[in-house]
């Protein structure tokens, strides 16, 4: 299995919303072989399909989240069931969204529904870390990008430093 490139703004695939799997069969495995051996050589909290290109409703994420050893773990067409509370996500990053921390607001208590890779069911019951990170993963798979829940100035200075970034290698070819 080969790593899989990661899509990084501002590529209009980031933009897709994620298609609901019916049966996960050995193609949608070698996705998630695929994700796991792209979250090791670019480490991260955890990665949607959309980043690598697919728009199948898969995200993996790290249960120990930051901790020296990762625990990766599947999650197929998760479902956000309830939400509660507010927390402000200190210096958010993302692996489509290079070069850039923010805080964002976060719903501080999450209840998720899914299926694992074998197809059964999954309920987990989140908060603070984990919480943030399948809002942030579940916002993938719906197109949405942690840079659109910024401040509208810190967004503006972004996309500007991008443009020019974009300009600069498109003079250099
Ligand atoms: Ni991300």
């Amino acid at each position: 299995m080969t790593t899989m490139e990661i899509l990084t703004y501002p590529d209009t695939f980031l933009r897709q919303s994620a298609k609901q799997i019916e049966n996960i069969d050995e193609k949608i495995q070698q996705i998630i072989n695929g994700m796991y051996e792209t979250i090791t050589v670019n480490p991260g909290l955890g990665l949607a399909a959309i980043q690598v290109g697919v728009d199948k409703s898969i995200l993996i994420y790290d249960e120990l989240h930051g901790q020296e050893k990762q625990l990766l773990k599947t999650l197929i067409n998760p479902r956000i069931i309830t939400r509660e509370g507010t927390l402000i996500s200190e210096n958010e990053g993302c692996l489509s969204v290079p070069d850039l921390r923010a805080d964002v607001k976060r719903s501080a208590r999450i209840l998720v529904e899914g299926v694992d890779e074998k197809g059964s069911p999954l309920r987990i019951e989140a908060e603070g870390l984990l919480a943030i990170i399948l809002q942030h993963e579940i916002d993938h798979l719906n197109g949405t990008l942690f840079l659109d829940r910024i401040s509208a100035l810190k967004r503006g200075f972004y996309k500007k430093r991008v443009k020019k970034r974009l300009k600069k290698d498109g003079e250099k070819k």
